[in-house]
């Protein structure tokens, strides 16, 4: 089967949906539930309904889009990602496993393709963790890897809690019918940009992912005392900040401490209360992300974080709270999965490589529940989560050839 897909088409809907965004191009900016993500949604939605997929959304709003194949009784084979976009990201992220996906089965349909198995695009709710602290949201709900009753304490920035801010945006019904029933799908795919540069280093087009790096995500609340940054000597001093910024050394140290290159740690949040330029620091919330592939790895890191925070609070005699937002085992992808993208791949004349993840995505939480394996294209210098990402048109029109041949072979 030759598959040319209508690359045009494909690149004028990502710069649409680019364009559904709180920050000026070319930066994205999608919070989840933002007005930018629910029009964005709609936009999506009336693509989805002129392909002739039938839609169904949930109660945290992942959004199913089915071609019925000829067996219905059959699990369908799922392929999707996320939309949503960190503050000052790019466009390829999430979007490119969407828009591709879609246009996989837009050329399928057209080729005239008959597939026994229905294929389902899913659009997964706040695959980034930026308004309630923890991402893969939808995709963990639906894994059954985050209990409804947890999903329920969630609040943002704001103070709102998950239920207030999914049921003003459309979406109600109870959290527990989310989770899917065990072998819903009988497989799932998702292609995104590598978000790394081993692809455009090797000048392989395509990565197949073996599997995921885990994710732990760690919130502290550090408290201090303040006071007028003139009147209150040095000695005196309470600093919460001061405290917040050896504990970002030591969530450096930590990381760097295992020797090992895919041991990573970041602190990208921190907030300084009162924020005041005359006045101490009382108080600061501070968060870190810390991956590795392997899991004792990455554990024994954040013990060596919570040693440190114990050790800072006492030298600084401030209080260190700390909390674990998630703390999420690898996954291994689904031989199943890796094989049928291979044979797409040859089918089409293309070379692919396995690799690893290092981020994470939500087939990180599908493959817990259902056979589950990604696709990578190559990005510009690996750059991802900045407004320059940036992915050739070429290197989409690939993926989503071998896409739209992994998804004909699985649901063949
Ligand atoms: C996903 O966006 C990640 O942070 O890996
Ligand atoms: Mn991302
Ligand atoms: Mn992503």
């Amino acid at each position: 089967m030759t598959i040319e897909i209508q690359l045009d088409r494909l690149m004028h809907e990502l710069e649409t949906l680019a364009g559904f965004s709180d920050a000026p191009a070319p930066a994205v900016t999608r919070v989840v539930f933002s007005e930018a993500d629910l029009r964005a949604r709609e936009w999506l939605k009336g693509l989805f309904a002129e392909a002739g997929l039938i839609i169904r959304e949930d109660a945290v709003g992942n959004t199913f889009a089915r071609w019925q194949g000829a067996d219905p009784a059959l699990e369908p084979v799922a392929s999707g990602s996320h939309i949503d976009a960190i503050p000052q990201a790019g466009r390829y992220d999430g979007t490119v496993g969407v828009l591709g996906a879609l246009e996989a089965i837009r050329y399928l349909q057209h080729a005239g393709l008959r597939p026994r198995r229905s294929i389902e695009l899913v659009l997964f709710t706040s695959e980034e963790p930026t308004r309630f602290g923890i991402g893969c949201l939808g995709s963990r709900l639906l894994a059954g890897s985050l209990s409804p009753e947890k999903a329920a304490t969630l609040r943002d920035d704001r103070g709102a809690s998950l239920d207030e801010v999914r049921t003003a945006a459309g979406f109600r019904g109870p959290l527990d019918s989310v989770r899917l029933t065990p072998g819903s799908y009988h497989a799932f795919v998702e292609l995104h940009i590598e978000q790394g540069p081993l692809l455009e280093q090797s000048g392989v087009p395509l990565g197949l992912v073996t599997a995921i790096a885990a994710p732990a995500t760690l919130r502290f609340a550090i408290e201090g005392v303040g006071g007028h940054a003139g009147a209150v000597l040095m000695p005196g001093r309470r600093d919460a900040f001061l405290a917040a910024a050896e504990l970002a050394l030591a969530v450096e140290a930590a990381a760097r401490g295992t020797g090992a290159m895919d041991t990573v740690a970041t602190v990208g949040v921190c907030e300084i209360f009162p924020g005041a330029v005359n006045s101490i620091p009382s108080r600061v919330r501070m968060m870190a992300d810390v991956r590795d592939i392997d899991l004792a790895r990455r554990d024994g890191v954040l013990a060596a974080i919570s040693k440190s925070a114990g050790t800072i609070a006492a030298a600084r005699r401030v209080t260190i709270e700390r909390e674990m937002l998630n703390c999420d085992a690898p996954a291994e992808t689904a031989p199943l999965v890796l094989a049928e993208l291979r044979r797409a791949a040859e089918e089409c004349g293309l070379a692919s490589v396995m690799m690893v993840s290092r981020a994470y995505h939500d087939t990180l939480f599908m493959a817990r529940a259902v056979p589950a394996g990604m696709l990578f294209i190559p990005c510009a210098g690996g750059i991802s989560h900045r407004p320059e990402e940036y992915a050739a048109p070429a290197d989409i029109e690939r993926g989503v050839r071998v896409l739209a041949g992994a998804l004909a072979r699985l649901a063949a």
